[in-house]
């Protein structure tokens, strides 16, 4: 399959644009970037484009009925002819951003899991909490981190919940039996995502999904869209175990190392999203393997094990990724000389054109600033250029 060109995901960006209406609340903001004359743009838009497949999967409401009631811009967000639009370029985006990413499996199961626990034990605690335990300006690299979070963890496990439907013996009970914690055993006040929101709120963001959707980077959609690209396709479904088995294992110690660094450096803010999965995840860890990977694997033999194996490695690299890539996100804003922090005040509103770090930043006028994610922003535009490639900040209008 070729590239997709742009000329479709302009014509999709329109399509979004109206659908979205003016000042649309968060929940049906459809909109994606047009990546217009800017090359360099073009990862970026496609992500977005997926990220937008992918949610319209689901059922979102805003919290109180917009000014033209709620079901005029449901029916446009949920329109046949817009959901047409997005099912129509899902599979070569798909093909073109994830599957490169997605080798086969190699190697025993057993032996992968073993090392695989070995391995995370004894891991450094996590790079980003190192770094910020002595950084300046703390808040606003943790603000960042939290919207660039927010993709996934703001409707936390409603990916996963599609793999668990169907029918398939007990290892889907298993499974149900970690959604159903993943969704606080039905207190809304528990739910994992809610808790997520109590988090952003104690930090001072917009806790609404999407609310911060113009200040996802390219590397926090990629994540957000290989997690969906799992869970979306049934043919995925032992890398969906795979991602399970990675996941709940990874999180216990990287949500332990978060608890700890909130505790210590930000008490006041609500830790308990990062408490309540270091320590439910040490049971999702042992459900996946003894419940789901071992029963699976028994059954199907060697040939879904090298699919499990597939998927944790996946989920290894994506999470890799991520992390590495906020981490030098946050570490190059703070040598940036013309910085100053602060997150956008109002995210969704007055949008700025988008650039990378490739793009020719020294056109943009000497009196023009851009605004990198939610830290704050650059006054000299072209200190942008020494970011991570796929860093994504906004001309402030
Ligand atoms: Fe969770
Ligand atoms: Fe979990």
């Amino acid at each position: 399959m070729n590239a997709v060109s742009l000329d479709p995901l302009a014509k999709l960006a329109a399509t979004l644009q109206e659908a979205s209406g003016l000042a649309p609340t968060a929940a049906f903001d459809g909109r994606i970037d047009v990546a217009g004359d800017d090359p360099t743009l073009a990862d970026f838009v496609k992500h977005q484009a997926l990220m937008r497949c992918y949610q319209a999967r689901y059922v979102l409401l805003p919290p109180e009925a917009p000014a033209e009631g709620v079901l005029a811009p449901m029916r446009r967000h949920y329109d046949e002819a817009r959901l047409a639009s997005l099912a129509a370029l899902r599979p070569r985006l798909e093909v073109e951003l994830i599957a490169p990413g997605a080798p086969a499996g190699q190697g025993d199961i057993s032996a992968y899991v073993e090392h695989m626990l070995a391995e995370i034990r004894e891991a450094p605690e996590s790079a980003f909490t190192a770094f910020l335990a002595g950084a300046d300006h703390r808040d606003d690299h943790y603000r960042n981190f939290l919207v660039q979070s927010s993709p996934d963890l703001l409707a936390e496990a409603s990916a996963s919940a599609l793999g668990v439907l169907g029918e398939y013996g007990e290892p889907q009970s298993a499974l149900f039996r970690i959604l159903i914690d993943e969704f606080g055993y039905g207190v809304h006040g528990k739910k994992h995502a809610v808790l997520y929101r109590a988090t952003m709120r104690s930090f001072g963001l917009d806790d609404a999904y999407n609310g911060y959707w113009p200040w996802f980077d390219t590397e926090a959609l990629a994540l957000h869209n290989a997690i969906h690209w799992l869970f979306q396709n049934p043919r995925n479904f032992f890398r969906q175990v795979g991602f399970l088995l990675y996941a709940e294992t990874a999180y216990q110690r990287s949500t332990l190392a978060h608890h700890r660094y909130l505790r210590e450096f930000h008490p006041d803010a609500d830790a308990r999203y990062f408490a309540e999965h270091a320590h439910i995840d040490l049971h999702h860890t042992r459900m996946v393997i003894d419940e789901a990977v071992a029963p699976l694997v028994e059954r199907f033999g060697a040939e879904a094990g090298r699919e499990i194996i597939a998927g944790a490695e996946l989920t290894k690299a994506a999470f890799a990724r991520a992390g590495d890539h906020l981490l030098a996100v946050s570490q190059a804003f703070a040598a940036a000389g013309s910085a100053s922090y602060g997150a956008p005040a109002s995210p969704r509103e007055r949008l700025g054109r988008p650039v990378t770090p490739r793009s020719d930043l020294a056109a943009l006028a000497r009196s023009q600033i851009i605004q990198v994610g939610a830290l704050g922003v650059l006054s000299d535009p072209r200190e942008f250029a020494s970011f991570p490639p796929a860093a994504i900040a906004r001309i402030v209008p």
